[in-house]
């Protein structure tokens, strides 16, 4: 889920949904990448996921803009408008 300052495809299944568990796996992911010293994080959203965008600007992040993103598949790079989001973090230990 984590790579360098991107917290990446978080994904729960359809019975989770809606229980907390993505919420204490993003809480978790955030932990992490403030551990490795990064003061901000990004995400990839797909644009019109309002559910996922719902849920991320709950949890305090913000929509940054749309951006083009890089995909690698295996044709090559693949080019996706996406929207980041982003959040500022504080240093913290993980628990
Ligand atoms: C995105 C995801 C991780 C969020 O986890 P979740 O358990 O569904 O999140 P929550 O239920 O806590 O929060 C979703 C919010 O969106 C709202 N919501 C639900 N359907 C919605 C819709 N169609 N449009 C807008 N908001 C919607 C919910 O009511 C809730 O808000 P509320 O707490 O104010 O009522 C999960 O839905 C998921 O895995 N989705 C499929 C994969 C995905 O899209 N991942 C994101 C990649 S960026």
């Amino acid at each position: 889920m984590i790579k360098g300052d991107e917290l990446y495809q978080l994904y729960v299944s359809r019975e989770a949904r809606g229980t907390g568990v993505a919420a204490a796996l993003l809480d978790d992911g955030e932990a992490r990448i403030a551990a490795s010293g990064v003061s901000c994080a990004w995400l990839a959203c797909a644009i019109g996921n309002d559910r996922a965008a719902r849920f991320y600007e709950k949890r305090g992040w913000r929509r940054a803009g749309i951006v083009t993103n890089e995909l690698e598949t295996p044709d090559g790079p693949f080019h996706l408008d996406i929207w980041r989001y982003e959040k500022p973090l504080r240093a913290a230990a993980i628990r």
